[in-house]
């Protein structure tokens, strides 16, 4: 943990169990690519940006995951499938690692899909899993944000939110510039020092009007209450549904609402520029192609490659 934060605790059996990943969006800003094959699904290194968020799922003990998508997105569902062709391929050629990967995603978790329909905003993705969630608290990942493995935000979330209940939204500290891109949160102070009380929020604020430079990014552990106040909740930034201002309604009638900072490796890899540090920054780790990797890349930003 990057965190500093204390030792997680053991989660009690009213825990939340679920996730909800929502990936429905268009993903216009990488097209071309993005046009027949869902921005979701776009590599980081030789593994979709995607699966990295169920396994992080995963590991935080949410093993029953719901996707929330939308047309032409059915090659997810593909990916997290058994390929029985595929396995059969690999094991007539003897390739056991490739042919472990190929099987490990498809039993990395219990998937659901429902599709969004029309689409209308975060908010809206988040509503249609109301009957799959039920009257549990759940997590919501978004697909865009991709948290380095080593740093564990969804996991200190859960704990927070096990030991004062009510919903925990994740924080990031960004240059007052950037804070027109993010939910924005209003907060005050509490006994833990990564840990905010949110007193307000405001989607995608102006910097001269924004209440602090707190963004919200993608990780989201939700109280069930959520559901009621989003069917109330009217078109905002953009025209759409927003998750932020169903968790301002949550605040604004007095549940628990708080926010975890985090300090981590966050890459958004909706974002060009952000999408080739993430691959870059993940390839130099790696065990097998690392060494080489970064060996050339030296080369490269010496201006020899
Ligand atoms: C969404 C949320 C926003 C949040 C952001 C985090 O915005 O609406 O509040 O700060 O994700 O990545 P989007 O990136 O979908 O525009």
């Amino acid at each position: 943990m990057t965190q500093g934060s204390p030792l997680p605790t053991a989660r009690s059996a009213n825990a939340a169990r679920k996730a909800v990943i929502p990936v429905a969006g268009l993903g216009t800003r990488f097209l071309p690519a993005t046009k027949a094959v869902p921005k979701e699904l776009l590599p980081v290194v030789d593994k979709p940006a995607l699966q990295y968020i169920v396994e992080e799922a995963v590991r935080a003990g949410l093993a029953e995951l719901l996707m929330v998508t939308g047309r032409g997105k059915d090659a997810i569902a593909d990916h997290f499938d058994r390929q029985p062709e595929l396995e059969a391929a690999l094991e007539k050629k003897g390739d056991a690692a490739r042919l472990s990967a190929v099987r490990h995603v498809s039993e990395l978790a219990q998937m659901h899909f429902v599709r969004q329909g029309e689409p209308q905003g975060l908010g809206h993705a988040v509503l249609q899993a109301a009957s799959y969630v039920g009257d549990e608290t759940f997590a919501v990942l978004l697909g865009d944000d991709l948290i380095d493995a080593r740093d564990r935000l969804l996991e200190r979330m859960l704990d927070v939110q096990q030991h004062r209940g009510g919903s925990v939204v994740a924080l990031l500290e960004v240059p007052l510039q950037e804070i027109s891109k993010y939910g924005c949160a209003s907060v005050t102070a509490t006994d833990e020092e990564d840990v905010w009380t949110i007193t307000d929020l405001v989607e995608k604020p102006d910097p001269d009007v924004a209440p602090s430079t707190l963004a919200v990014i993608g990780r989201y552990v939700l109280s069930p209450t959520i559901f009621g106040a989003l069917r109330e909740t009217p078109p905002g930034s953009g025209g759409e549904i927003q998750l932020t201002d169903g968790i301002r309604a949550l605040v604004a009638r007095g549940e628990a609402v708080h926010g975890v900072v985090f300090r981590g490796r966050r890459y958004d890899t909706g974002d060009r520029l952000d999408y080739l540090k993430a691959v870059v920054r993940l390839a130099v780790d790696r065990e097998d192609i690392g060494p080489e990797f970064r060996s050339w890349l030296d080369g490269f930003v010496a201006g020899g490659a």
